[in-house]
């Protein structure tokens, strides 16, 4: 894809700016790829340490597109939420916004909400939802969604096809965690076969 936008950038038929170039680059690599590369690494840890949905995933490979829906649902690794701005005065759920004021949309919260989501905190690779909030909402929602899902679904059953008996080589309390980014994530998984 960087490859395409050079050549979009050089030459005679350039329709992009050396400034935009880096900036699409910079967007692909945290918005596209850290997600996407976090994603993997928590996923795996989930599924390794809920044995009987990864047994039922491996039995029900057709499985594998309500199991990412619902890790995007239960991860959600975009963890500090969404700003907006209030285009203008508003109620939303008994409080007064402003025009101007910040709000910040808990990502988090709204995809571990009782009323949207019978028992939130349990992994059911499963359920049967309309919808969660991993990639935003709206007119902004991430752009990159079918991706993502894409990389996802090839990823995760091949991996675990590869390494039927893939375990983690640390108790869990040892695998170390990265809160510190805009997406959570694990810094490393030791693994063993
Ligand atoms: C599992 C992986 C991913 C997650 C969890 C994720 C999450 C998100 C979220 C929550 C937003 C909304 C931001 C907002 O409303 O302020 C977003 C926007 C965006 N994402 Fe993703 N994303 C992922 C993968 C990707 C990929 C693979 C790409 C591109 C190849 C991508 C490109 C974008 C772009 C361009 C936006 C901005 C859309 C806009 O502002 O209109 N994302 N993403």
């Amino acid at each position: 894809m960087l490859a395409e936008l050079i050549n979009k950038t050089d030459g005679e038929d350039a329709v992009l700016s050396e400034r935009q170039l880096i900036g699409l680059g910079v967007l692909l690599l945290f918005a596209g790829h850290d997600t996407t590369a976090a994603m993997m690494g928590l996923s795996t840890l989930t599924l390794l340490t809920h044995h009987e949905q990864r047994k039922e995933l491996m039995e029900h490979p057709e499985k594998i597109g309500t199991t990412v829906e619902e890790l995007m649902r239960y991860l959600t690794i975009v963890q500090f939420g969404l700003g907006r701005v209030a285009k203008e005065d508003l109620e939303l759920a008994d409080a007064q916004i402003k025009k101007g004021d910040l709000v910040v949309v808990a990502m988090n919260a709204a995809n571990r909400d009782p009323r949207a989501f019978q028992d939130p905190d349990t992994l059911d690779i499963d359920r049967k939802m309309a919808r969660h909030m991993g990639f935003g909402y709206g007119v902004h929602a991430c752009l990159g969604q079918n991706v993502a899902r894409a990389e996802l679904k090839t990823v995760l059953p091949k991996l675990f096809q590869r390494f039927p008996h893939l375990r983690l080589a640390t108790p869990l309390e040892e695998v170390p965690m990265d809160f510190t980014g805009t997406n959570y994530g694990v810094r490393k998984l030791m693994v063993t076969r």
